[in-house]
Parts: C-alpha cells; structure tokens; sequence
C-alpha cells in the first residue's frame, strides 16, 4: 500500500505555530485536499534521528522554525543560493532517493509582504534592520535586491553587524552599528528582526527614529500588537504591522516549492487577522 505524502513543521516549541493552518487553506484553495501536515515537536538533539523517521513515514516536505533553521542548513544534502547566504533553512523538500534539498522562504516572504500587501517600493526608502542574528541574516540579500536607498543594520551587540556587512562587500548603501549609532538617524522603514518580541520587549530607540509617515514593521507576530508594534504607534508611524502577512507569505513560497503552484496569499492574511480580532 502506498504511504500517504506527508509535510509539518518541526520547532521547539511549535505547538502555536500557524502552519499548519495555512498550508491546509491553502491546499483547499488550490483543490490539493486532503493534505497531511502537522506541527512536530522536536528538540535540536533528536533532528537527524527524527526526520529519517519522518521520511520513512512518508515525509515529502517540511518546514523548519526556531531553533532549528541552522541545523537543517547543516543537514540539507543540496541548498538553494538564499539559503546558503544566509546559512539557515526553512523549507525542505525531501527528493526520491531521500536526500534533503534545503532553501530559505522568510527573505522572499518578507519582501512580498512589503511589495505586494503593504505596497511600498523599497527602492525609495532608508530601511533599518534592528537585529543581525538568524532572523536578521535571513532577510538582508532579499531587501538588498531591491535596491533600496540605504540600508542600515543595528545591533545591540555592534560587532555582529559588521560581521554580516562583511558578507555583502561591495554593495553599495548598506551600513552597520550598534544601536548607539542610531541617534541623529532618520528611517522610512524600521523592520524589528530582534528576538526582543518574543518576550514582549524591544531595543531601546531613540525618540526620533522614523520619519514623519515611517513605517515600523515586526517580522515576530503574537496575538496582542508587539512591544514594537506599539511603540511604531506611540512614534505616529503611518503603519505599524507585525510579521502575520510575512509568515503567510513564507508559507505560500513553500507551497510553491512543493506543489508548484503559488497559492493566493491575501485572503489567508485576511482569514487570520480576522481570527485574532474576533
Ligand atoms: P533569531 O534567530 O530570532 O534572530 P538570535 O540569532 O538569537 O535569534 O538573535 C537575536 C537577535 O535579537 C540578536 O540580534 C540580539 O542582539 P545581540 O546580538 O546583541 O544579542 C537581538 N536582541 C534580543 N533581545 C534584544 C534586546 N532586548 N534589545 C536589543 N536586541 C536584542
């Protein structure tokens, strides 16, 4: 008997993620029902030992959240070249002979998120990234493909940010400090990648960061307004957004990896933001 295609998203912890929700809107909008896809609850230590056994029970794709993108870069038998810049893996696609094929979605999520729903045109715009850790790395070579003004990247801790700088060499308008850097500095766009939301704090930021009409966005998404969302709002920015649009988005490119087909992402934002208000 054939074993049943089978896709999750593995984290620790995972039991909040929305994945799972969005894959299944989406395969009922793209007429892939039913589809097996599950939240997996597994510690760093048990990866390897967990996705063989995923594999062997069917496993044809998966998603990876925190902590484990880096591992599953590590693990990936083939990488895509956006995942390889930013050493880190959220989508895999397991192949016939069961190697591990590894690419990186948050990047591309994001910008579409800007683009598309948002409707901002990066190239105008002086962005700043607060963080230069995983999340941080994984969005900087999307944005820069866009070209944008300036981009400036801040971290508490200084020296990591011009670490990643180093990895870009040569291209032009992108800068990097520690937040101490940032007095005297004006942004369109603030996009908060510090883990600092996930315990419903932030990085301390000057009063006068954004620009008149700034745009704060949070790639973290909770079901109350971030502690950056909030202070976007206390700032009077024009818009200030968490990452919900950005994790469907992420998801719809993997669906798109998958199954080859690119789900509509806009009715599903839709679907979950009503969810949180109700
Ligand atoms: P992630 O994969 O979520 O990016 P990470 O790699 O551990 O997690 O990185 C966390 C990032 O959030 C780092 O940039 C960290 O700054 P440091 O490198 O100085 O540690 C940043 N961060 C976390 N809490 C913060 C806070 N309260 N204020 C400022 N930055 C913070």
């Amino acid at each position: 008997m054939a074993v049943q295609p089978w896709y999750a998203v593995l984290g620790h912890p995972v039991k909040h993620s929305q994945s799972p929700r969005i894959h299944k809107l989406f395969a009922e909008q793209t007429g892939r029902l039913p589809l097996q896809y599950d939240a997996l609850d597994i510690p760093p230590e048990d990866f390897g030992k967990r996705i063989r056994e995923f594999i062997a029970q069917g496993g044809k794709g998966f998603n990876c959240t925190v902590p484990l993108k880096e591992l599953a870069f590590q693990m990936a038998d083939e990488t895509s070249h956006r995942a390889a810049q930013c050493k880190a893996v959220n989508t895999l696609v397991v192949r016939d002979d069961a190697s591990l094929f590894g690419d990186n979605t948050d990047g591309v999520g994001l910008v579409r998120d800007l683009e598309n729903n948002l409707k901002l045109n990066l190239a105008n715009l002086d962005i700043l990234v607060l963080g230069a850790g995983g999340a941080g790395r994984g969005i900087l070579g999307p944005i820069l493909e866009r070209s944008p003004r300036s981009l400036f990247l801040a971290n508490r801790t200084a020296d990591k940010a011009f670490d990643l700088l180093k990895d870009f060499s040569g291209v032009r308008d992108f800068y990097a400090g520690g937040l101490h850097d940032l007095e005297e500095k004006q942004f369109d766009l603030i996009l908060n990648a510090t883990s600092a939301s996930l315990r419903n704090d932030l990085p301390a930021l000057p009063d006068t960061l954004l620009k008149p009409d700034g745009i704060c966005y949070d790639l973290a998404y909770a079901a109350q307004a971030t502690a950056f969302v909030q202070w976007g709002r206390l700032h009077k920015a024009a818009l200030s957004v968490d990452g919900i649009g950005m994790l469907v988005e992420q998801a719809a490119e993997a669906f798109r990896i998958w199954f080859g087909v690119l789900p509509d992402s806009a009715p599903v934002i839709r679907i979950l933001q009503k969810e949180r208000e109700a």
